[in-house]
């Protein structure tokens, strides 16, 4: 299968879990690529006034899986004014992950995970496979970046 990881990291976090992601979709066999979403003012909460400066080009994939920090309890804004021009995932797998400083989902990721399962349905594809990893929760932090490496490893 023909892979994107589509990622938007300004830290550095996000890219960690997706080429974690990206290592076992490769052992397995798909071609995976991964597609850096960014943009000139990075810290610009209106989406509106967002100005991407990398935006791939996503339609030779036949899976799409989608990683983002959380921002102020949401979805990063640039992550959201990138999917606001992409056209449709009808006839893909998609899958969606989170990363966030705070310890627990309940603390922005479960919301912004919400509002980015959300966006994949609108555009016809219903997530196979959702990760939250808690950065700041130390303990767990790789058991968290695990389950989702096995959770969007597999897309079947
Ligand atoms: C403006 C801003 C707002 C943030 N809001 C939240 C938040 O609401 N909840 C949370 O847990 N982390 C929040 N964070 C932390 C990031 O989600 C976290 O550090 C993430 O892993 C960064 O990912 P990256 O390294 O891929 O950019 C925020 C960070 C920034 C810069």
């Amino acid at each position: 299968m023909k892979i994107g990881i589509v990622v938007h990291s300004q830290t550095g976090n996000t890219l960690a879990v997706a080429k974690r992601i990206m290592a076992k979709l490769s052992a397995s066999g798909h071609t995976v690529s991964l597609l850096r979403v960014s943009a000139i003012n990075d810290d610009e909460s209106d989406i509106g006034k967002i100005r991407l400066s990398e935006k791939p080009d996503i339609g030779e994939y036949d899976a799409l899986l989608f990683g983002a920090p959380v921002r102020g309890f949401s979805l990063s804004p640039v992550m959201q004014a990138y999917l606001n021009g992409v056209g449709s995932f009808k006839g893909k797998k998609t899958a969606c992950f989170m990363t966030q400083a705070f310890p627990f989902p309940w603390m922005g990721g479960n919301r912004a995970l919400g509002q980015l399962v959300e966006i994949c349905r609108s555009k016809g594809a219903d997530p196979y496979g959702t990760g939250i990893v808690n950065w700041a929760n130390a303990a767990k932090r790789e058991e968290l970046i695990e389950s989702a490496v096995e959770k969007l490893g597999n897309p079947a």
